[in-house]
């Protein structure tokens, strides 16, 4: 093998990616990449199978089928289908955030972040209690997790209420809370499922400029699952649009927005319905782009469906590029079917490769 292979710069790709759920196919046969420096959304209606893409990403199901690629950017990669779970944060990097806010909300913000870096801190301890207070190398990472910490509380706009409980912040500071906790754990991957959900338009800028930040000076790759269409054509690079497992589209924001087929499954009518239902709700500037196409032109601001919201000035870019050389019987994934979070596959060692 290579000993000092190109760094790929899609960060991810997911391949062939099916999940099935006993006779319900939740994923199939999906494949897209993230790339490197990006914010990529993954969108779809409700049921779409986006979280489930994350949990196959994140290691909490097991894929029926197929293959997800993580490439670092020191040019190490892992099949994440096989590593273990634990092992998908700490040698993969790669973090994410859930659909429902998960802090421990008795804890202060602080304790919060430093929880997060548990694993750093019990390796300079040598994981002795000695090594709590005896080692030099513990207080220098100890000091070194508060000082990453405060950085991480300052990003999120959060650093004033440092040592006050999670539980007693407004819901868009919990939000940002997780991602500022998630970013302590230096990912080169972030996975965020719905941050927007439920946010002010307020909460949601303050949520926007944090992932411009993420994306523009921490060298962290943003995978984003949402809802909120004004975040997803504001902020991201590239769009991929899932509809009943299935990708239905795959480009920059503004070819996606004015697809045909993504505006049937986000108004859940078929493609020759499409017209009739904009006509109904007044969507006209939408209709003359279907009918000459996408073009430079900015889009509509005032759809009902997932077509609102202004579009960032991104270049697009195709969804082909370079392929990883899979190593042998690397492929596919055991068909043993989905996991729940607590039963970790922990004898697979083969995921990662150099
Ligand atoms: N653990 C599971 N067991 C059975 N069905 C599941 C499970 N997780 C998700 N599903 C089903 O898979 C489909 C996709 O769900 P999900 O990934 O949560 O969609 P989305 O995040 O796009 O709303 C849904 O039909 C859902 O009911
Ligand atoms: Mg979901």
């Amino acid at each position: 093998m290579n000993a000092n292979p190109p760094i790929n710069d899609a960060i991810l790709q997911v391949e062939h990616l099916s999940m099935k759920f006993g006779g319900l196919v939740a994923i199939g046969d999906l494949s897209f990449r993230a790339k490197r420096g990006e914010i990529t959304a993954l969108i779809g209606p409700n049921g779409a199978g986006k979280t489930t893409v994350f949990n196959c990403i994140t290691g909490f199901y097991k894929p029926s089928e197929g293959m997800i690629t993580l490439n670092r950017s020191d040019g190490s990669s892992f099949l994440l289908e096989r590593l273990p779970n634990h092992e998908i944060p700490a040698r993969a990097k790669v973090a994410r955030t859930f659909q429902n806010i998960r802090l421990f909300s008795g804890m202060t913000l602080l304790e919060n972040l430093l929880v997060a870096q548990h694993n750093k801190l019990m390796k300079a301890s040598g994981y002795t209690v000695l090594g709590l207070f005896g080692f030099s190398s513990y207080r220098k990472v100890s000091a070194e997790s508060v000082d990453l910490a405060k950085h991480w509380l300052e990003k999120a706009n959060l650093v004033d209420r440092a040592d006050d409980p999670a539980g007693d912040l407004p819901y868009g500071a919990q939000r940002r809370l997780e991602i500022a906790r998630a970013m302590c754990t230096g990912p080169e991957l972030l996975c965020l499922d719905e941050p927007a959900a439920g946010l002010n338009p307020k909460e949601s800028l303050a949520l926007n400029e944090l992932l411009m930040d993420i994306k523009n000076n921490s060298g962290t790759s943003i995978l984003l699952i949402e809802h909120d269409m004004s975040v997803v054509m504001q902020i991201s690079d590239h769009v991929v649009v899932l509809e009943y497992g299935r990708k239905i589209s795959d480009g920059d924001p503004k070819t996606v927005r004015t697809d045909p087929r993504v505006i049937a499954a986000y108004l859940g009518v078929d493609d020759e319905e499409v017209e009739t239902v904009l006509t109904e709700v007044g969507d006209e500037e939408v209709i003359e782009q279907l009918d000459t196409g996408p073009d430079s032109a900015h889009g509509p601001g005032n759809s009902a469906s997932m077509l609102a919201g202004p579009v960032s000035d991104t270049v697009g870019h195709s969804n082909g590029g370079e392929r990883v050389t899979v190593e042998k019987g690397a492929g596919k994934a055991d068909r043993s079917g989905p996991r729940a979070p607590d039963e970790r596959q922990s004898t697979d060692k083969s995921g990662g490769r150099k």
